[in-house]
Order: C-alpha cells, then sequence, then structure tokens
C-alpha cells in the first residue's frame, strides 16, 4: 500500500493519512476485511508519530470505514450505506406551551419498552437503550467483585475518587474543564436532573423547556409542582427570540437543555447558538441544566458543551453512562458550579448516601483499561449505518410530505408529519404494534401532551435489513390511513 504525503501542506498529516485510506477504500483498492498496516508499521514506513496514525484510524473508524479487531488489528468494513444527500426539511409551528398540571405519563412508555424487550419478532423502534453490552463488561464485573474491601462498605457521597478523576479527563475531551471536586456522581443521569432541580427550584416557578423534550424530565418538573413554559424547537435549537420575550415576562428560575443530540429531534445547537443562549440567561440571571446524556455518540465531533463556556457559573451539566454502556449500571454524574456543590452532596447523602460501589467500580476499571475508547467506536459507526439506514428507509416508504432532522449522532430521529395525521396518531401507534413495530408517538414529548403530529423513531436496537422493515411498515400504515381520510 502506497501512501504519499505531503510534508509542506498546511493539511495535518493524520488527516492526510485519513484522505488517503479513505480513498483506497472508496475506490475498492482496499478489500472489505482485507487488514491495515499495524500502527507501529504504519508509523515507521510513513515517519510519522504513532499518534498521528493512531488519530487517523480512529476518524476512519468514527465513519463506519474500518473496525478494529482484539489483539488482531484494524480491518476495512464492508461497504457502508452511504447517507441520501436530500437535505432535512425539518421546519415546524413555531408554538410556545403554557402547561401548568401534568399531562405526560412517561412510566406507562418505560414499561411498555422493557416488556418489548421479552417479545420476539418485535421491530422496536421505539426505545433509546445501547445495544447489547460490551463483551469484556461481564469480564470486569468478575474481576472487580473479587475486591469485597472496596465494594461491600460505605463508600463516599460525592462518589469514588479514581471515578470522579477519569470523568473530569472525559469531559476535557469535550472541551469541559472540571476538577473532579466539581463531579457528582449519582445513579444515572435522572437521579443527577431530579438532584439539580430540586435545588433550584420550588413549587409554583415556571421553568423553560424544549418543546419538544425528553418526558421523563417534564414529569419531574411537574411532581415538582412546576409550571412549563416549552419553547419551540427549530432546526437550530430553541427558538432564542421566543425565549427572550418569556424569559422577560415570566422570570422562569430555570432553563433545562438537552444541547447535544437532543431527546427527541436529535438535533445538536451551534455553538453560536450556545453562546447566545448563555448571553441570554446571563441577562436574566437564569440557570441552566444541561442534559447531555448522548454526549459520547457524535459521529464527528461536537461542539464544547454550554458548560464549557460558562464563565459565569450558570450550567449544572448531566452525563451518563447509560447511553453507551449500560443502563443497567445506573452510573452518571454532574458537574456543578463550585457554589452549589455543598448543597448538592447534602441532599445526595440525604436522598440514598451514594451511588452503589460496584458499578461506579466496573464503569472506573472499563476507563482505566482503554475498553471505552474502543467501545464507543464501534457503538458509533454501527449507529452511522443504522441511521443511514433509516433515512434511505423514509424516503422511500414514508409519505411525500413528511420532513425528518438528520441527527449526527446518538439514536433516534423525529419525524414531523402534516397536518392531517393529527387525530390518527394515537390509532397508527397502536397498529404499528399490531404490525409488530413498535414507534413512539410525538404527543409524549410535548408538554401540552399535543404539540403537531410527530413520531420519535429509533435506530439504536435494530439491525439495519429490519430498519427496513419496521420503517416500510409504518410507512405503509400513514399512507393508507392519509388516503382513508382523504376519500371519506
Ligand atoms: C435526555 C435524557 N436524559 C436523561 C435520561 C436518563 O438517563 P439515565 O438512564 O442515565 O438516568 C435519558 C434516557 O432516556 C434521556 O434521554
Amino acid at each position: 500500500m502506497r501512501i504519499l504525503l505531503d510534508r509542506d501542506s498546511s493539511q495535518p498529516m493524520y488527516l492526510q493519512i485519513q484522505d488517503r485510506l479513505q480513498a483506497l477504500i472508496q475506490s475498492g483498492s482496499l478489500l472489505p476485511g482485507e487488514r491495515l498496516p499495524s500502527i507501529r508499521t504504519l508509523a515507521k514506513t510513513l515517519q510519522v508519530n504513532k499518534l498521528t496514525v493512531i488519530e487517523a484510524y480512529d476518524r476512519l473508524l468514527a465513519q463506519g470505514l474500518i473496525h478494529a479487531r482484539q489483539g488482531s488489528g484494524y480491518f476495512v468494513d464492508p461497504v457502508g450505506i452511504p447517507a441520501p444527500s436530500k437535505p432535512s426539511g425539518f421546519e415546524p409551528a413555531q408554538d410556545v406551551v403554557l402547561c401548568e398540571t401534568q399531562s405526560n405519563r412517561p412510566f406507562a412508555i418505560y414499561a411498555r419498552s422493557i416488556q418489548a424487550k421479552q417479545q420476539p419478532g418485535v421491530i422496536d423502534l421505539s426505545c433509546a437503550l445501547p445495544q447489547n453490552p460490551p463483551n469484556d463488561l461481564a469480564r470486569i464485573v468478575r474481576r472487580v467483585s473479587n475486591d469485597s474491601d472496596s465494594i461491600f462498605s460505605y463508600d463516599a457521597i460525592e462518589g469514588q475518587s479514581r471515578l470522579r478523576h477519569q470523568i473530569a479527563n472525559l469531559v476535557l475531551q469535550l472541551g469541559l474543564e472540571a476538577s473532579a471536586d466539581e463531579i457528582l456522581i449519582v445513579n444515572g443521569a435522572m437521579q443527577g436532573l431530579s438532584l439539580a432541580m430540586r435545588h433550584h427550584l420550588q413549587p409554583g416557578d415556571w421553568v423553560v423547556v424544549e418543546s419538544p423534550t425528553f418526558f421523563s424530565t417534564q414529569a419531574l418538573l411537574e411532581q415538582l409542582g412546576c409550571r412549563l413554559i416549552g419553547i419551540p424547537m427549530d432546526r437550530e435549537g430553541m427558538n432564542l427570540d421566543l425565549l427572550e420575550r418569556y424569559l422577560q415576562s415570566h422570570r422562569p428560575k430555570l432553563i433545562y437543555t438537552i444541547s447535544s443530540l437532543h431527546n427527541p429531534t436529535g438535533l445538536t445547537t451551534h455553538i453560536s447558538h450556545r453562546q447566545q443562549l448563555l448571553h441570554l440567561a446571563a441577562q436574566y440571571h437564569c440557570p441552566i441544566l444541561e442534559d447531555n446524556a448522548y454526549e459520547a455518540l457524535h459521529f464527528g465531533s461536537a461542539p464544547p458543551p454550554l458548560k464549557a463556556l460558562d464563565s459565569e457559573g450558570l450550567v449544572t451539566y448531566v452525563g451518563t453512562f447509560s447511553k453507551t454502556l449500560s443502563p443497567g449500571l445506573r452510573v452518571g454524574y454532574l458537574v456543578v458550579p463550585p457554589s452549589q456543590y455543598p448543597a448538592l452532596l447534602e441532599q445526595r447523602y440525604l436522598t440514598d448516601i451514594h451511588t452503589a460501589s460496584l458499578p461506579q467500580a466496573v464503569v472506573s476499571e472499563y476507563l482505566a483499561h482503554g475498553h471505552y475508547r474502543r467501545h464507543l467506536q464501534q457503538v458509533r459507526a454501527q449507529l452511522l449505518q443504522n441511521r443511514n439506514q433509516m433515512l434511505c428507509a423514509l424516503e422511500t416508504h414514508f409519505p411525500e410530505e413528511a420532513r425528518w432532522t438528520i441527527p449526527e449522532g446518538g439514536m433516534y430521529l423525529w419525524v414531523q408529519l402534516p397536518e392531517h395525521y393529527r387525530f390518527q396518531m394515537q390509532k397508527l401507534a397502536q397498529q404499528a404494534r399490531a404490525a409488530d413495530v413498535l414507534v413512539l408517538e410525538g404527543s409524549a414529548f410535548f408538554p401540552d401532551g399535543v404539540g403537531y403530529p410527530a413520531l420519535r423513531l429509533s435506530f439504536a436496537n435494530v439491525v439495519p435489513e429490519m430498519i427496513e422493515v419496521g420503517v416500510a411498515r409504518v410507512g405503509s400504515l400513514l399512507k393508507t390511513r392519509h388516503e382513508s381520510v382523504q376519500f371519506t
């Protein structure tokens, strides 16, 4: 294999290597299954640093062009499923929703998705669970379980020191500089959200959420007696003109935002949107709760989190290993402004003292041996294939007037449907279920439980062939329902 590098070029070496290898793969000069030179060999041949080759291989992994096999090296993938070229037509109505009473019931949705996992033959396009846990996780659980001294006693309220340092390192790679002393380990993102909300909010307070947004957060806020201002999402994220209007008129006490790979739309906001949002929050003295549950699942690079751009201590950041490693381990974390840390720590103690030691030790061990980085590369590559398959299937099978988002990572996309489906969505979801396909109706994600007709479709848990089958079944139901409305 010949790779010519231009040492006078302004293009960094790792990008040149990535480009050349990509061209060799796409032209068929390197065939599926073929082994790439080892990192050491290629670095020696090209007379570059090993880190340069690692960076190039990492990028090819993230593109889904190659995969790594433990102990054997790097191999060319079968030709990937390319993304269709049609741009996103997502352009929803911009209606603000004010909501004072509970309208969503997330528990039924959760119970249904757990049940669906046990049903053979069901194509589950509804839930955002990682695929099977990595093989090496079970081995690590066994290894860690042997250390009975450290896992069967009471542990630190804030979480294990080694894990907090590792998380500080992880978020640093996202551009977020935080010391281990600002990190609080929690039982999944959900507990982190609950703690932060209890810290900031009183019954009757107004809280800004994106509309649509993650339904469990809405339920949590409503349980706390808060009133919701649902600011509509457009292609760029939360509509900031409308946000400013409601910051002025309602003086909310918190802005809850999912800035990266938003649930349910899959959108990631641009850095300029983040800066503007921070500026508004500072102007109206409104703290921000940033939920980045899907942060590690970006196909390419993501802008730094809001928290990384925050110089005023306004942002509390929530992360989790539930979407990447295992939701059953229940390990998440908060990155907390130092002034709030003691109060949150006390609240943490009063809730359940600390996160169980065994799951913390398992995650820490997994991170310590470099398994996580490799695992993420594989997960992202698979998700990219799945997303592309879903986009192709939507173009082929969904009605012409449907519009959808094109997420740059994560587990799902959002389909906006025309108004004439408004009263048919529940029936549609039921018919899809009868046809062994699970989808989530958009209404579950709107603060008023209504919104516009939409579906959240997950590409996380289904192999590409079945994504095509599932989307085709739902598309055919949509077309039939449209016709039956037109002709009756
Ligand atoms: C945006 C968002 N935040 C938080 C969570 C909950 O994460 P965890 O399982 O870590 O509590 C989810 C789960 O679906 C989510 O989508």
